[in-house]
């Protein structure tokens, strides 16, 4: 999960790391008062900041400079309700401006590839860091970082001096890795990136930007609630998350049930594949019923796909392992007795693909039961194939 910048810079402020003050609006007018407070304290400039979960913020357009209350309303005008990246800014930081002589760029993340965590620190930051990665690689120092051993002083004194920052930065930003990797620990963060991360004139290092990603896995020992927005998020998707369904909403007319992640992400690409043929019919989700597969998560399961006014065809895709195909059949029998007797519409075709344990005493309950949404095919291709008909009907 992705935090706002905002948010972001709340985080490390709670670990002790320098940001700006600055406060969030949601309006123009709001963000006026802000700056107001600001000027009031003797800090008439202020940077207004688009807040979005995406990068090139600055280059959209999406962070401005401000001289006073007036010209801040102006400027949260101009960026409310902008469009960065597919993304609209619901709302904008204003925070005191800094007086930046330097700007670096540090993260701590999640290496996957070598197992362990990676720091990466530049005294080329601001700008796209990528982009140095590419044309300078000398000026970008990657660190493993050690688990068990964090980020201490000495680890922190070495990053920084790998990253080539200067003496007149060392020590503050060394300081700030040390909390910073608090936060990464602390939060069950897989990134926290500070880009830039900067010496101001009066030899302060500031983190002026926050990029920070927590790990969804650990939930149950985390207050993520707290940090997510009702209209964030596609409806479906949040009422799926309510009925406890493993769903991503995709942006085809092919609703997807399997049971297991794998079966479903290879159900994606034969859909996809079989839907080349008919105009480029995609799949419109992915979502994992998982073991079990009762009636209960087969009626939840189809009553958000056929909730899905882009759904034009559904491919339940089952192959029986312990959860034997007759249960799965009955599920689904019963799922659309429920659904009925709930007055929904459950006339979307519903194309069944049943194989692996039981399947011929699934099949028949299927074709006893005669549902006229249902129709069987054997195999997983012939299955895709029908469904991306039925979609591009
Ligand atoms: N509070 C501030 N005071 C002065 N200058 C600022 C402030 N915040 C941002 N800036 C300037 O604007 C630039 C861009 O800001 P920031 O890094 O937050 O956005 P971005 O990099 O464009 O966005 P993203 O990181 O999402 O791509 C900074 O490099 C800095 O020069
Ligand atoms: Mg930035």
């Amino acid at each position: 999960m992705d935090l706002f910048e905002y948010q972001a810079k709340q985080l490390f402020a709670e670990y002790g790391v320098p940001v700006p003050q600055g406060k969030v609006a949601s309006t123009a007018a709001e963000a006026r008062a802000i700056a107001e407070e600001f000027a009031a304290a003797g800090k008439p400039r202020v940077v207004v900041k688009a807040q979005v979960k995406t990068g090139g913020r600055g280059k959209a357009g999406g962070v401005k400079v401000a001289e006073g209350p007036e010209d801040a309303q102006a400027k949260a005008e101009q960026i409310l309700g902008m469009d960065i990246k597919g993304h609209t800014v619901h709302r904008v930081l204003v925070e005191e401006a800094s007086d930046i002589a330097e700007e670096y760029y540090f993260s701590f993340l999640l290496d996957r590839a070598n197992r362990t965590f990676l720091s990466i620190c530049s005294a080329e930051g601001g700008v796209e860091i990528e982009e140095v990665a590419v044309s300078n690689p000398d000026a970008v120092a990657k660190i493993a970082i050690d688990p068990l051993t964090g980020a201490p002083a000495d680890v922190a004194a070495e990053i920084v001096k790998a990253g080539k920052l200067p003496g007149a930065a060392a020590e503050g930003a060394a300081e700030v890795i040390t909390k910073l990797w608090d936060a990464f620990l602390g939060k069950d963060a897989t990134l926290v990136e500070v880009n830039p991360l900067i010496l101001t004139k009066d030899g302060r290092v500031v983190a002026l930007d926050g990029k920070v990603t927590l790990d969804e896995n650990a939930e149950f020992r985390q207050d993520l609630e707290s940090l997510t927005f009702p209209e964030e998020g596609d409806p479906l998707e949040v009422a799926a998350k309510e009925k406890g369904l493993n769903y991503v909403k995709l942006d085809g007319e092919v609703g997807i049930i399997g049971n297991g992640a794998g079966l479903v992400m290879s159900t994606l690409d034969v859909v996809a594949y079989a839907g080349e043929a008919h105009g480029g019919v995609k799949p419109a989700n992915f979502l994992d019923i998982g073991g079990g597969a009762s009636a209960e998560v087969m009626a939840n399961g189809l009553e958000i796909i056929l909730g899905d006014p882009a759904v034009k065809s559904v491919f339940v895709n089952v192959f029986g392992g312990i959860t034997a195909c007759d249960a799965v059949a009955n599920g689904i029998v019963q799922a659309l007795e429920l659904l009925e007797s709930h007055g929904r519409d459950v006339s979307k075709p519903l194309v069944v693909r049943l194989d692996g344990n039981n399947a011929g005493l699934g099949r028949e309950i299927l074709t006893t039961r005669a549902h006229p949404a249902v129709r069987q095919v054997d195999t997983m291709d012939g299955a895709a194939a029908q469904a991306a008909e039925l979609a591009a009907k």
